[in-house]
């Protein structure tokens, strides 16, 4: 509660007023007139009241006008207001209750009756006062609190985010020490994932676990990993226990994104035809994760220049991905890589 509670004292008759500013001043409380409805409405927009008293029977705007419009505005809706009347019909005490009035006080008016009946509205009214600051300032400590947690979450997902870059690139580092392919095949699955129309969530996850397809090679040696041009058949087969080693590696996790890059890393040299490894899976039993990766890991082999082999003119790249259409790729993600290949030579661009 304010220090002096404030009430605005509407009536024509000015001796009415004065007589009120008699009873209530000395109680503590400031009396604020108004001689109409009109002055009422006007000074109520300008000021906070903790009480009104309102006169019923005023020329112009009545009192019930007057607190019809009081209670429509939300700002003025909860202040209370005691009815000046002489008014004794049941009928008229009923419309002043339907116009939403908390009490009336008859003329001529009672002192005793009259402070108590204000100091009973003015207590709840600074009750109702004190339960909305409360809940003020509890919506400023939800918002804040929100933000924090929010902040903590970004951290986490940032932190998380660098674990699995810095496991991938460790993987990677022999024939890329800059990192930029594992970087760049999170782009490019997130570009076609956005382009067949995938859901945000499998996006971010998608996002997330590609780059760990490869971590299998940590298990690769050089003299096969690193051996400038062909594998022999040997060879060969060594290098494609990476995708066992890589889902070895990942496996048992609860994590969903951890889950996804242990699929990924096992199938996504799977061949749409079938005729890819380890398992020999074929088309749609191929995970759609894996038949993403799949084409944009071989555009990006194919594009770069790697210790091993030098890169592929743009034209050729694309000429040996439309011959894997049907036969490597899922036809699906072949149309859906060539609606966002200059996106995807943007990004071979930007992330050297
Ligand atoms: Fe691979």
């Amino acid at each position: 509660m304010k220090d002096q509670p404030v009430i605005l004292a509407v009536d024509d008759q000015p001796q009415n007023i004065e007589l009120l500013e008699a009873f209530l001043g000395p109680a503590g409380y400031r009396v604020v007139p108004a001689e109409s409805g009109e002055k009422a409405l006007a000074l109520v927009a300008q000021e906070p009241f903790d009480l009104i008293l309102l006169d019923v029977v005023m020329p112009r705007m009545n009192g019930f006008e007057v607190l019809r419009k009081l209670r429509a505005d939300p700002r003025t809706a909860y202040i209370p207001v005691i009815m000046l009347t002489a008014l004794k019909g049941a009928e008229d005490r009923i419309q002043a209750i339907e116009a939403g009035c908390d009490d009336f006080i008859s003329k001529p008016f009672d002192k005793v009756e009259l402070l108590a009946r204000v100091r009973s509205l003015v207590r709840i009214k600074a009750y109702h006062d004190k339960l909305l600051e409360y809940e003020h300032r509890l919506e400023i400590e939800v918002a804040h609190k929100t933000a924090k947690l929010q902040r903590a979450l970004i951290e986490k997902e940032r932190a998380y985010l660098e674990t699995i870059y810095s496991l991938s690139r460790a993987a990677e580092y022999r024939d890329d020490n800059t990192g930029a392919h594992i970087l760049r095949i999170s782009l490019y699955t997130r570009a076609m994932a956005l382009k067949i129309g995938l859901k945000e969530r499998f996006t971010k996850v998608l996002f997330q676990a590609s780059p760990m397809h490869d971590v299998g090679k940590i298990g690769i040696p050089d003299a096969v990993l690193l051996k400038p041009g062909k594998l022999d058949p040997a060879e060969w087969e060594i290098m494609k226990r990476h995708s066992v080693i890589g889902a070895e590696i990942l496996k048992g996790s609860k994590v969903g994104v951890i889950r996804m890059a242990q699929r990924i890393a096992l199938t996504h040299h799977e061949k749409w035809d079938g005729s890819g490894y380890p398992l020999g899976l074929k088309g749609a039993r191929i995970p759609l994760a894996s038949r993403i990766v799949a084409i944009v890991d071989v555009f990006d082999a194919l594009i770069s220049e790697r210790p091993y082999k030098k890169a592929f003119p743009l034209e050729k790249v694309f000429e040996i991905l439309r011959e894997g259409d049907g036969t490597h790729f899922d036809p699906q993600m072949v149309k859906a890589f060539f609606d966002c290949q200059d996106e995807m030579v943007r990004i071979t661009q930007q992330n050297k």
